[in-house]
């Protein structure tokens, strides 16, 4: 050993401090499930034409069933122009052909369920599709109209009503307004404008009306009624807006929490805050959790338990907290620690953060790493800056460093799972999948990318089809090669069949990991630091029952004591826990 390495303190004096205590309680299944989310279109393609699809999903279910996950989460697979990869919904209670029928999402549940997998399925309901059935009557109705009345509507201002109602920002870049082309029937004010707080093609909802409260709640039960176990809820913290839509100076969060005023940014504090929070009229209004009350009571009508999951970029912790009270929502994608960089003290105080304010409100803890919004982990650990945050990256970017950002994210991945709570899994991240850096642009299709003219590469990368086999064509995504994004050449090294049962895997060690994971009870364990972290600051070192997890974000090897059995390591490990290596032990 050398004099600059740590040792780890022997495990019976660990005892540190108690952050969240376990229960053996019976509880409802999501409290501790590990959930895999589904982005349908790069899944698996059943039917050939390069875009992934419901019974691709039914087919590789035991992928999934191997990897032992307890349930997953599909992004939308429902009618859509698809123009924004279906997080533009047409018809709530209809697949679209691109993905099926919904006879094959009925034989989806039906596989899933036999296997032991729960479904939760995406919701959209701050907007529609502006080919939604209600926006079509809107646009073809007066102003003033009750078909308006659904969606927001406004004139605009200025005499001749040609300036936007207010200066609100559009997410994905640009006005977050639309003027309607001239109509004859037009006031002095001229053509009204339309609210839509994504692209122009998704008009946002107005969650005043009764009636757009009353058909969400029928579109839950057609869901429920067919078996689905619970909805991960898409921009849960938009819904409603401050009375009179008031301007805003502040900036508009990208859609994955990035801004573009890094001012906002306030590295570590206490509370968990890292930025990632939407703020302003548009955003986590008190107003939207009256909404999630009715729909726990609806959700309640039916028996087992099924969950509501809220996508909420709303910061601090305790905030977000809210949407998890007691008859509310059940989880919330807790994106504070998404956004959280490589960095032992941030991401200790992200944790701690988390617990304190959801152990408040008796709501389990989520942990997310990756998902279809944000810059692979396994890339974004792998950027100089393993705390930056790009809305995705161009081949003329600086390149993540793909040994390093898999070897840090194989340990965050590791670190994340140890932690008692609910965890998130994005499709690919269990082969260590890389971010496609070089999408030419002509085939990018975020509309992020256009919105914001080319200044963003967007979400593209993140969401290129899964390779399954390394040699076939298209990496068997699936019969004829075909995909809807080229895959980059280094899938070739990630395919799922060049992992299965290979010792030391990315998929293995997500297996080793889950199995471990189950049968230590680790999700719903308690956590307790290990005194000094090992005598490093680099170091964050936790109890969880008989586990201790032991991640080394330093420089120096940890040296381990004698004796002590590695459960699950996230590289190659043997007296010492090398850097960007985390490892579970018994203790
Ligand atoms: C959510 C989704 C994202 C989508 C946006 C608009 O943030 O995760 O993919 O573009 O909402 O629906």
């Amino acid at each position: 050993m050398t004099s600059t390495q740590q040792t780890a303190p022997s495990t019976e004096t660990l005892a540190g401090a108690v952050v969240h205590v376990g229960s053996e309680a019976a509880r409802e299944w999501w409290r501790d499930a590990v959930i895999y989310q589904v982005y349908p279109r790069s899944f698996a393609d059943g039917d050939g034409d390069g875009i992934g699809d419901i019974p691709g999903v039914t087919a590789r279910l035991d992928h999934l069933a191997r990897l032992g996950v307890d349930a997953v989460w599909l992004s939308p697979f429902y009618r859509s122009p698809q123009k924004d990869a279906g997080y533009d919904v047409a018809d709530y209670r209809d697949v679209d052909p691109l993905f099926g029928t919904l006879a094959d999402v009925d034989e989806m549940l039906a596989a899933a369920h036999e296997r032991g997998i729960r479904v939760v399925v995406d919701l959209v309901p701050n907007h529609t599709s502006d080919q939604h059935a209600w926006f079509q009557v809107a646009l073809a109705a007066a102003a003033g109209s009750p078909e308006r009345a659904r969606y927001v509507f406004r004139d605009g201002r200025g005499p001749a009503g040609d300036e936007a109602p207010n200066n609100w920002q559009s997410i994905f870049g640009g006005p977050a307004w639309t003027r309607l082309a001239p109509r004859e029937d037009d006031g002095p004010l001229g053509p009204q404008w339309y609210l839509h707080l994504f692209d122009s093609s998704q008009p946002d909802l107005d969650w005043t009306h009764p009636e757009v409260r009353a058909e969400f709640e029928d579109v839950l039960r057609f869901w429920l009624d067919k078996g689905v176990d619970g909805f991960r809820v898409d921009v849960a913290h938009g819904l409603v807006k401050a009375d009179g839509l008031p301007d805003w100076e502040g900036s508009v969060a990208m859609v994955d929490g990035t801004t573009d005023d890094e001012a906002v940014d306030p590295g570590a504090p206490e509370d968990g805050s890292t930025g990632a929070g939407r703020h302003g009229p548009m955003f986590d209004q008190d107003g939207v959790h009256e909404i999630y009350r009715a729909w726990h009571r609806v959700l309640a009508e039916y028996d087992g338990d099924r969950c509501l999951v809220a996508e909420a970029w709303v910061e601090p912790l305790s905030r977000l907290a809210r949407y998890v009270r007691p008859g509310e929502m059940h989880q919330a994608f807790n994106f504070s620690f998404l956004t959280t960089g490589w960095d032992a003290a941030a991401l200790r105080s992200v944790i701690a953060a988390s617990y304190r304010a959801n152990d408040e409100v008796g709501a389990p803890t989520t942990w997310v790493l990756s998902n279809h919004d944000v810059v692979r982990h396994t890339s974004r650990l792998g950027l100089t800056d393993a705390g930056g945050r790009p809305n995705g990256i161009f081949a003329t970017d600086p390149q993540p460093d793909e040994e390093l950002g898999l070897r840090r994210a194989r340990a965050a991945s590791l670190l994340m799972l140890g932690l008692p709570g609910s965890a998130y899994v994005y499709q690919g991240e269990e082969l260590g999948l890389p971010e496609h850096t070089a999408l030419p642009a002509d085939l990018r299709q975020d509309p992020a990318f256009f919105r914001t003219l080319g200044a963003e590469a967007g979400r593209d990368g993140c969401r290129v089809p899964i390779p399954w086999s390394a040699d076939a064509a298209g990496f068997g995504f699936g019969p004829t090669g075909k995909t809807w994004l080229p895959q980059p050449e280094s899938f070739a090294r990630y395919a799922a069949d060049l992992q299965y049962g290979v010792a030391g895997s990315t998929f293995e060690m997500y297996r080793a990991a889950l199995a471990a994971r189950r049968a230590e009870g680790l999700g719903h364990g308690g956590l307790a630091w290990l005194d000094a972290h090992a005598g490093s600051p680099d170091v964050i070192a936790f109890r969880n029952r008989d586990v201790v997890v032991l991640a080394n974000l330093g420089t120096e090897p940890v040296t381990l004591p004698s004796g002590v059995e590695v459960l699950v390591a996230s590289g190659p490990v043997a007296d010492e826990v090398p850097s960007d290596t985390t490892v579970w032990l018994r203790a």
